[in-house]
């Protein structure tokens, strides 16, 4: 398309920025107030190395933020039981009201056992039951932060969202499922499209508002695009290096989920990988748990939108 018009680069890194600011400050006045401080509580068990600098990044944010922060570094062969006694030490803890525990976890723990014992007031991940069932129903809820921090930026990009079409590609209870809930809640017309889904190009060309969030690089391309849509791209993949010389050596680059340059051709505004989505997990991470402490103090959370 020749005359196109490019498409607008969401700076997610920017809003993040803006996020972990007001939430900052949010907690500030709640201590003034109430002498509460939000504490981060993140469990990783093993050594996973992007799971480590994930876990040491979300530390150093909560802390920066004015955060109390605890990280509890567990072995490798740490038992489902010694995993369930720190988490049930956690939810008793008046200092801690947001618990994190890193996924994946080592195969001899079962992650549904383990997220179903955090208090639910203090799941700041979103991801028990009770969080996905009060998100399904209209109630008030932790939110998964991948989604939800989607959804804010959508909303800075687009205002209302009433009635749109959106697609989410990806139906995963960590992003699709909880985006689709989001979505619907915002009175969007919602199809949650996946690997079974029969002519996924046309299915995504419906939509005003496209999420992919499937995991696979550069899948998503621009003729899959209709004119003018706002493309949120939730996917973080590494792929080999562009140059064939650093391919050899091993060098990676990270890609998203959809091709980028042929999408921004086509697209009213994009989400880029790295620098849009990404950034935004750990500041709705630090915001759910300002807000999880808020309900802990008894006062209404202040609302962190720009
Ligand atoms: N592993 C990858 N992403 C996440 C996340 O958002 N939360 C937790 N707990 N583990 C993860």
């Amino acid at each position: 398309m020749s005359d196109s018009v490019p498409a607008r680069i969401i700076d997610g890194k920017a809003f993040a920025s803006g996020l972990v600011d007001r939430v900052a400050a949010a907690a500030e006045r709640l201590r003034g107030k109430t002498g509460v401080r939000p504490g981060l509580a993140a469990v990783i068990v093993g050594d996973d190395p992007a799971s480590r600098i994930y876990v040491k990044s979300k530390g150093e944010r909560a802390e920066a933020a004015g955060f109390h922060s605890e990280t509890v570094r567990l072995p490798e062969e740490t038992t489902q039981a010694e995993l369930l006694a720190v988490v049930e030490r956690l939810n008793g803890d008046r200092a801690i009201h947001g618990i994190l525990v890193q996924l994946p976890l080592p195969p001899q723990i079962g992650a549904d056992a383990v997220l179903a014992a955090i208090d639910p007031d203090k799941d700041v991940d979103g991801f028990h039951v009770v969080n996905a069932g009060r998100l399904a129903t209209g109630g008030r809820g932790l939110v998964p932060c991948t989604p939800l921090g989607c959804l804010m930026l959508l909303k800075h990009e687009l205002g209302d969202l009433s009635g749109l079409e959106a697609v989410v590609v990806g139906r995963s209870n960590i992003v699709g499922k909880p985006m689709v809930q989001l979505l619907l809640g915002e009175s969007c017309t919602v199809t949650v499209a996946h690997s079974r889904t029969r002519d996924l190009p046309e299915v995504c060309r419906r939509a005003d508002i496209l999420v992919a969030a499937v995991g696979r690089p550069e899948m998503v391309r621009g003729d899959w695009i209709k004119p003018g849509a706002t493309v949120i791209d939730v996917g973080i993949n590494r792929v080999p290096s562009k140059e064939p010389a650093r391919a050899a050596e091993g060098k990676t680059r990270v890609v998203g989920d959809v091709a980028f340059d042929e999408a921004a051709a086509v697209a009213g505004a994009i989400t880029p990988v790295p620098g849009g989505v990404g950034p935004m997990t750990i500041a709705v991470l630090l915001a759910n748990t300002y807000a999880a402490a808020c309900a802990a103090a008894g006062v209404e959370a202040e609302p962190l939108d720009a």
